[in-house]
C-alpha cells in the first residue's frame, strides 16, 4: 500500500430528492477517489446527509410529516443516486446517527473548556436556505445572494465560538500549507475576507429543537452547521482506527460553501486540537439552460433524467469534461449529447471499435507480437508514456477537466495513426510485419487509454480491457505503475470485441 487517501463530499441537505449539483460533487469525489485506489493507496470515500437544522424542519412541515420521517424518506433516493450513477462510497453518513451526535458533543465540551464558546445574543440576519448568518454587506436589500429571499432578522440568546481569535492562525495554517484552499484565486478571495473582518460565529439556536442539545445548556440546539462539519470525524470513527489511519481528508466542496470548510472548520479543529484538513477544493457551480438551477422554476435536472440521456459514463464524462473543473458550467441536453457523439462515441468509440475490427480481420483476432518498429510507431509509443506521466500530475492538482483533455489527446493521436498508418492498405500490400506493429502499438495504446479512463467512466474502462481479452477489474487492481507501463498486454491474448460502446441514437432525453 502507498499510504492513505480520504476525501468527502458534503453532507447534503434531504429536503429533497438530488440533482445535477449534488451529483458533480460526487461523481468528481468518485473519480479521484477510484483514482487514488488506482494508484494503490487504500482509500476512504465518504459521503452522506445534513440532516439537523430549521431547512430541513421547515421542509417536513411543508410536506406534514414528522421530521424524521420525512427524512428517512429520502435518505434512499440518496442512496439510490449515487448507486445508479456508479458510486463507490466507502460510508454514507447521517447526522442523526447516535456516533455523530457523540462526536459534536465531544468537540463542543472541548471547546466549551478551553473558553472558546461564551453566551451572548444574536441579533442580525439569517438565511433558512443556506443555513447562514449574514451582515447587512452580504445581502442586496436584506435578501440572500444564493436564495434572492429576505433573510430573517432574528434576535436570541446565543452561545458563541470564537472564530475571531483564529484569523491569524487560520492566515499561518493558508502560508504554511500552500495548497489548503484549491484553485488558488479561491485561497486569495478567502485570505483577504479573513484580513477584512471575521466575527464571532453563533452556534446554537433556542427557537427550534430539531437539531444536537449543547451539553452545557440543553435549552439551546447546535448550529446546524457545527453539527455538519462534524460529520467528517464521526465519519472515520473519531477518535477510532479509521481516524488514526486517515485524517486527515480532502474535502471536495462547491464554491458556495468554502468559507464554512476553509475557515470555520478549520478553526474548530484548532480549537479542539485536532489537526486540519489537507486541502478544501472548491469546484464552480452549474446553470441549467443558462439559468440559476431552481425547482420552482423547472430549471433542474435530478438523476434518473441525467442519467436517461445518454448514459450514466456519459454523464459523468460530461460533467468532468465540459467545464474548467473548479470553474462554472452550464447544463444543457444538447451539450451532454453532442459530448457523447463527439468525445465518445465518434473518438473513443470508434477508435476500439475499428481497431478490433481489423485485429480480428488482420490479426486472426489475436494481439500481435510488434513487427519492427519504425519512427512512427516510435512517436505513438513515446507520447503515450508521455501522457501516462502528466495525467497523474494533473489529478495531484485535481485538474480533472484537464487530465480528461490530456487523455484525449491520446485518444485523437491514436485515431490519426490509424488513418495515416491505413491497415487496409497495408493488408493489401501484404505488409504483415507493419501489420504487426501497428495493431501491438493500437492494442497496448488502447490498454493504457481504458487504465486512464476507468476512473471518470468506470464501466467503459473495464468493457474496453474486457474487449481486449483481460479481466478489467483485476487489471484496474495492479496499481498504476504497472499498469501505465509499456507492453503489459501480452503477444497471442485472444481479443473479444464486443458491442458498440457509446451507440449514438440511444437517448430518452425528451
Ligand atoms: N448541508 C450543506 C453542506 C454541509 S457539509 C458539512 C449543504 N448542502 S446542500 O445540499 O445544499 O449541498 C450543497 C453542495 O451541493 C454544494 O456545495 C455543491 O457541492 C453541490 N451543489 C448544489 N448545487 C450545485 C450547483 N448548481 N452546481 C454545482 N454544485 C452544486 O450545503
Amino acid at each position: 500500500m502507498k499510504g492513505t487517501f480520504y476525501i468527502t463530499t458534503p453532507i447534503y441537505y434531504p429536503n429533497d430528492i438530488p440533482h445535477i449539483g449534488h451529483a458533480y460533487t460526487t461523481v468528481a469525489c468518485d473519480v479521484l477517489a477510484r483514482w487514488h485506489k488506482l494508484n494503490g493507496e487504500e482509500v476512504f470515500f465518504l459521503t452522506g446527509t445534513d440532516e439537523h437544522g430549521r431547512k430541513i424542519e421547515q421542509a417536513a412541515e411543508k410536506n406534514k410529516k414528522k421530521t424524521m420521517d420525512f427524512v428517512n424518506e429520502l435518505i434512499p433516493k440518496f442512496k439510490d443516486a449515487w448507486q445508479k450513477l456508479n458510486i463507490g462510497y466507502s460510508r454514507f453518513i447521517r447526522t442523526t446517527e447516535p456516533e455523530h451526535y457523540a462526536v459534536v458533543t465531544e468537540m463542543l465540551n472541548k471547546s466549551f473548556a478551553n473558553g472558546d464558546i461564551y453566551l451572548g445574543k444574536y441579533e442580525g440576519n439569517y438565511c433558512t436556505g443556506c443555513e447562514a448568518y449574514y451582515t447587512e454587506k452580504e445581502l442586496d436589500d436584506g435578501c440572500c445572494r444564493i436564495h434572492k429571499t429576505k433573510a430573517e432578522l432574528i434576535s436570541e440568546e446565543t452561545y458563541f465560538f470564537k472564530l475571531s481569535a483564529y484569523r491569524e492562525k487560520l492566515l499561518e495554517l493558508y502560508e504554511r500549507v500552500p495548497h489548503f484552499i484549491m484553485p488558488h484565486t479561491r485561497m486569495n478571495e478567502i485570505k483577504n475576507r479573513l484580513k477584512e473582518e471575521i466575527h464571532d460565529l453563533s452556534i446554537s439556536r433556542t427557537s427550534f429543537s430539531w437539531g444536537i442539545p449543547l451539553p452545557f445548556d440543553n435549552k439551546h440546539v447546535t448550529y446546524v452547521w457545527f453539527d455538519a462539519l462534524a460529520n467528517y470525524l464521526t465519519g472515520v470513527d473519531y477518535p477510532g482506527e479509521n481516524y488514526a489511519k486517515f485524517w486527515p481528508a480532502v474535502h471536495l466542496v462547491g464554491k458556495d460553501i468554502l468559507w464554512f470548510h476553509s475557515v470555520i472548520w478549520p478553526a474548530m479543529l484548532m480549537s479542539a486540537g485536532i489537526k486540519t484538513p489537507r486541502r478544501v477544493f472548491a469546484h464552480g457551480w452549474w446553470t441549467f439552460d443558462k439559468e440559476k438551477i431552481s425547482k420552482s422554476r423547472g430549471k433542474v435536472i435530478n438523476i434518473d433524467e441525467l442519467i436517461a440521456i445518454a448514459g450514466v459514463d456519459a454523464a459523468r464524462y460530461f460533467l468532468l469534461r465540459e467545464t474548467t473543473f473548479g470553474q462554472d458550467g452550464d447544463f444543457s441536453t444538447e451539450a451532454l449529447l453532442k459530448r457523447r457523439d463527439a468525445d465518445l462515441a465518434n473518438e473513443l468509440g470508434n477508435l476500439v471499435s475499428r481497431t478490433l475490427t481489423m485485429c480480428e480481420k488482420y490479426c486472426e483476432g489475436k494481439v500481435p507480437a510488434p513487427g519492427t518498429l519504425d519512427a512512427e510507431d516510435k512517436a505513438v509509443i513515446a507520447k503515450a508514456q508521455e501522457i501516462c506521466k502528466k495525467v497523474p500530475e494533473e489529478m495531484e492538482a485535481f485538474n480533472l477537466s484537464g487530465a480528461l483533455n490530456t487523455i484525449w489527446e491520446l485518444v485523437k493521436l491514436l485515431n490519426q495513426y490509424v488513418d495515416k498508418t491505413a491497415p487496409w492498405v497495408l493488408a493489401k500490400e501484404g505488409k504483415t510485419d507493419k501489420i504487426n506493429s501497428v495493431f501491438s502499438v493500437l492494442t497496448e495504446a488502447i490498454r493504457i487509454t481504458a487504465v486512464l479512463v476507468s476512473p471518470f467512466i468506470p464501466e467503459t474502462g473495464e468493457k474496453i480491457l474486457g474487449q481486449l481479452g483481460l479481466d478489467g477489474k483485476a487489471q484496474l487492481g495492479q496499481g498504476y505503475e504497472k499498469l501505465a507501463g509499456w507492453g503489459v498486454l501480452a503477444p497471442g491474448t485472444v481479443i473479444k470485441k464486443g458491442a458498440v460502446l457509446f451507440p449514438k441514437d440511444k437517448t430518452n432525453a425528451k
